[in-house]
């Protein structure tokens, strides 16, 4: 597979979902208590330890740790050119790269390293491979932490339903697994990660249930925007009807008190 920046990635990335996605990353931190990670890591990123974040996008959650640990360096491995950043803060740099690819990277490199987001991007052999050649690249006593949310809403009306249903086949057709998020900390004990732990959150999709669900639920409207012309062929709608589908999806937002759920999940590189 070349570095084509087309691959697997189920979303259109133009300016909107830059700004979708730098959003998300702060609906997600203020949903996990205000934190941007799970793992027990606060000390060694104090003192200053080499971090990884894979499928970084715009840099944001880069950006945001990078400022709270100025003595740790931040790694971003992307394959979208147009989405990294431009500006970089003295302690990141960014790389161009599909992961799929393989990590460019020497084993034992990194104290930390971070996955988020890529359920529409990997399918569940490729997400399985990113994190057993990631786990090479992490040193003894270092932590991979995945967090993933679940293509799966709850308590929807029927427009909802029917999108997240097609949704659901649609990625299953590609081999893509929705809800990659219950499967992941598997992956970690599969390949020796010890110590495994897992936290789960609730977040909201509807103004009902205050801001956060208001802008989760404009979220989840935007990334069907992203995914519009893939999804009106798969359900074989125009492309017109497809948008009368996810206009409905925010009316219903208004009335159903819709939730999704996030998982952070982390495991340790123990050698013996
Ligand atoms: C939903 S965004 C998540 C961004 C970031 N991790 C976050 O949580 O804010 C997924 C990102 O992964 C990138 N991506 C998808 N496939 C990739 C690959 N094979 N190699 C590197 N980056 C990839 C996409 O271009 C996109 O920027």
């Amino acid at each position: 597979m070349g570095n084509s920046e087309s691959v697997n990635y189920l979303v259109k990335i133009d300016e909107v979902q830059v700004e979708r996605i730098q959003k998300l990353h702060h609906i997600i931190k203020s949903c996990f208590n205000n934190t941007n990670y799970s793992a027990p890591i606060s000390q060694n990123l104090k003192r200053g330890a080499e971090v990884l974040d894979i499928g970084s996008g715009p840099g944001t959650w880069i950006f945001d740790m990078s400022s709270d640990y100025p003595k740790s360096k931040f790694t971003g491995i992307e394959i979208k050119s147009s989405i990294l950043p431009a500006i970089l803060p003295f302690n990141t740099r960014f790389i161009h790269h599909n992961v799929l690819n393989g990590l460019p990277f020497y084993p034992n490199s990194f104290d930390y390293i971070f996955i988020r987001g890529m359920v529409l991007c990997f399918t569940e052999s490729q997400y399985e491979q990113v994190i057993k050649e990631s786990i090479d690249l992490l040193k003894p006593n270092g932590y991979l932490e995945l967090c993933e949310g679940e293509v799966n809403f709850h308590n929807m009306g029927p427009i909802s339903r029917r999108i997240i249903y097609s949704m659901g086949k649609l990625l299953r057709s590609k081999s893509m697994n929705p809800l990659i998020c219950n499967r992941l900390h598997e992956f970690l004990a599969k390949h020796k990660l010890r110590q495994i732990q897992q936290e789960e959150v609730m977040i909201p999709l509807s103004p009902l249930n205050g801001k956060i669900g208001e802008l989760n639920g404009l979220n989840a409207y935007y990334a069907f925007y992203g995914m519009k012309d893939v999804l009106a062929k798969h359900m074989r709608l125009s492309k017109s009807e497809m948008e009368r589908l996810i206009e409905g999806f925010l009316d219903e937002t208004r009335t159903y008190q819709m939730y999704c759920k996030y998982t952070r999940v982390y495991g340790k590189k123990i050698v013996t």
